[in-house]
């Protein structure tokens, strides 16, 4: 089964809280969302492997290490997934950037993919699927299952908060993919928002309503 991992660093804690509050406006929640994604990203990547180099210092040759090579795919869900990309891409800026836009059809309730854009390579890709709220989990399993159809392979998932239901949609679905958190809240109420949550973040992310 896929691993949960949620995140309680206290600044990520901190920041999430401010999120959280509704009396937090646009800018803010943007600037603290982008910084919670970017010290997520740091928790995320713990386990990248590295190669020992030699490095020239100006006193002396030090062993060091660098990245070894993996190469990562950075894949938001549209829209609110752009809020947390940018923050990713300031630890990792060599990632590459696909995009993911879905929405159920109302009536045969599949999955129709009105925008997907993603680097030619993404079977050789490490992919951080990138969604700040996993509520049902329809969305998160729709766009995982449209990077399989397309040839990828490693793909975690990252979310600032998620429901428990919307945690075994994926499980069930994917077992193959870790998620990762900075919380994981209570349920889901009849509307598919997250209680307590944070509201739409998509609204909040860009000021629409
Ligand atoms: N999407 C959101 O933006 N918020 C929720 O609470 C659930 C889904």
């Amino acid at each position: 089964m896929g691993n949960v991992f949620v995140f309680d660093h206290p600044l990520i804690q901190h920041k999430l809280t401010y999120i959280r509050d509704k009396n937090t406006g646009t800018k803010e929640f943007r600037e603290l969302v982008d910084e919670v994604a970017m010290l997520m990203a740091f928790e995320i990547t713990r386990d990248l492997p590295v190669k020992e180099v030699n490095v020239e210092t100006p006193v002396t040759t030090a062993p060091s290490k660098v990245l070894a090579g993996k190469k990562l795919g950075l894949v938001p869900i549209l829209r609110a997934g752009l809020g947390m990309v940018d923050g990713v891409r300031k630890l990792i800026p060599a990632a590459k950037v696909g995009h993911v836009g879905l929405y159920r059809d109302p009536e045969t309730f599949k999955p129709v993919e009105y925008y997907v854009k993603l680097p030619n390579d993404i079977e050789e890709r490490e992919l951080i699927v990138i969604d700040p709220m996993l509520a049902t989990g329809g969305s998160a399993n729709d766009a995982i299952a449209a990077l399989k159809k397309r040839g990828g392979k490693n793909i975690r998932l990252m979310c600032l908060i998620a429901a428990p239901e919307g945690v075994e949609v994926i499980k069930e679905a994917h077992p193959d993919v870790d998620i990762y958190l900075a919380a994981m809240d209570e349920r889901l109420d009849d509307h598919g928002y997250i209680i307590p949550g944070l509201g739409d973040a998509g609204d909040r992310l860009f000021g629409t309503k």
